[in-house]
């Protein structure tokens, strides 16, 4: 039995995509290169702006397309988007046999074998997590561990919440035990992951309880795990307890994703952020002088309902301010169900894409002057494999999360160090201490 998996959305849907996989493979399937040759076609889906149901919907029609050629397919669609169409999914698309939301992925055997009357092996696992799951990593040294399911914010624009629900925290116990049975599997850098991560433990009970900055310290003590990330932490939740646990932890990588969304007070408080501009620019000051060298990334959103010229030119100030690393930068769309979808869509199209172009520029222009920074020194890069653009050479990632393609010759998940040569707004170029420019050429005997 064959399945073909394809996987949108954030990190959270990358994770339990793995579980996915771990799981099919375990009760004996295989993964099949092309929808044509698969007989489970599986989705795991993103709804976080209308682009995401596009794009979803078009790869929707090529699995119609299977099933109309070999009715015995079985077409499965899991995720958040399936979440949030549970009522319509099986009227408006009649060739989907299974939908699951993001809190059922443990259910994902027993949904297929149902389909398909196959036998299915025993799992103990908490509905929710997926964390108890067998699973196929996509990179051997390296680990997404989820922490905390769903979020309790109500950001004016986000879906996330009633999709994946209220928030719950993994136990510290169950997740130091994950990283160190990582650990022990080879994995040296683990990514901790939650839609709002130092919230983590708020709702445990008493005892057994760790807040955010505990948890970091104790994933980072696990022996053989070298580097410790996390994504996404909300500004609001970022105590001076997460600051001092990344600056006293030395396997907690200098790099943070502090998603800011827009630079204009007014428009924070409408999105309900709970911060503003002076308090956010406040949180980077005391992060840079707590963590040399620190990187730091972020969201915005453009054309937020109201956004007038004068907000948006405080976002890109905000971007020269902060000197981001990087920046994803989104258009501002509607979500059925939310706050903001109440509110008239009132910037034009144009005027957002005109936008976004300038913050563009800006984001690029600033990521740019920060890599420069490296150009001359020599860092410590994580080996991931060969350079996508170049497979004579390696490609691996700075403890700041950049990437680096390099000529070298270490294994993937060495530790290594690399004398960075060039820049660019996205990734760095070098060549491994010790490893000569070019190749030698072999002489022959
Ligand atoms: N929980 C994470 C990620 C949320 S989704 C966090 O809070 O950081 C990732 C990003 O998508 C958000 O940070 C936001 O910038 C963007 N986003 C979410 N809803 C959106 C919408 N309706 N329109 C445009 N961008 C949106
Ligand atoms: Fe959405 Fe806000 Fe929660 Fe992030 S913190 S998932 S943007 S509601
Ligand atoms: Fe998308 Fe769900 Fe993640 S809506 S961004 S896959 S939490």
């Amino acid at each position: 039995m064959r399945y073909h998996l394809t996987t949108f959305g954030c990190q959270m849907n990358e994770h339990d995509s793995e579980r996915m996989k771990g799981l099919l493979e375990s009760l004996g399937w295989s993964e099949a290169p092309r929808r044509d040759d698969a007989d489970l076609i599986l989705f795991n889906t993103c709804t976080i702006r209308g682009s995401a149901d596009e794009r979803f919907l078009g790869n929707l029609g090529d699995a119609k397309r299977v099933k109309r050629e070999r009715p015995e397919t079985v077409v499965a669609v899991g995720g958040c988007w399936a979440q949030s169409q549970k009522e319509l999914v099986f009227r408006e698309f009649p060739f989907v046999d299974i939908a699951f939301g993001p809190g059922e992925v443990a259910r994902l055997g027993e949904l297929v074998a149902r389909e398909r009357i196959e036998a299915v092996g025993a799992f103990s696992f908490d509905g929710a997590f997926s964390g108890g799951l067998p699973a196929k990593r996509e990179r051997p040294h390296q680990a997404w561990v989820q922490i905390s399911v769903g979020c309790n914010c109500v950001c004016a624009y986000c879906i996330v919440p009633s999709v994946r629900g209220r928030e719950r925290s993994r136990p510290p116990a169950e997740v130091v035990g994950e990283v160190e049975a990582l650990a022990a599997d080879g994995v040296r850098e683990v990514t901790l992951l939650g839609q709002n991560v130092n919230s983590y433990g708020r709702d445990l009970p008493r005892e057994g309880r760790a807040t955010f900055a505990e948890l970091l310290r104790a994933v980072a003590a696990v022996d053989g795990i070298a580097r410790v990330r996390y994504t996404s932490p909300h500004p609001k939740d970022m105590r001076a307890d997460v600051v001092a646990a990344m600056a006293e932890c030395p396997e907690v990588c200098e790099h943070v994703h502090l998603p800011a969304q827009s630079g204009s007070t007014r428009v924070l408080r409408a999105m309900r952020r709970t911060y503003g501009r002076e308090r956010y620019l406040g949180l980077v000051d005391r992060l840079r002088a707590a963590i040399p060298d620190l990187s730091i990334t972020t969201d915005l959103i453009v054309g937020f309902p109201g956004e007038t010229e004068e907000d948006f030119a405080q976002t890109l100030s905000l971007v020269e301010e902060c000197g981001y690393d990087g920046a994803y930068t989104f258009l501002y769309s509607p979500r059925p169900g939310t706050e903001a979808a109440a509110l008239d869509d009132d910037v034009p199209a144009e005027v957002k894409r005109e936008r976004i172009q300038r913050l563009v520029e800006v984001v690029q222009r600033t990521a740019a002057a920060r890599a420069r920074r490296f150009v001359g020194t020599r860092r410590e890069v994580l080996v991931e494999g060969p350079s996508r653009t170049d497979p004579a050479r390696l490609r691996g990632r700075l403890r700041q999360n950049i990437t680096v393609n390099f000529t070298g010759d270490a294994p993937p998940g060495a530790l290594v160090e690399v004398e960075i040569e060039g820049s660019t707004s996205t990734t760095l170029s070098g060549r491994q201490a010790g490893v000569p420019a070019k190749p030698e050429v072999a002489v022959p005997a």
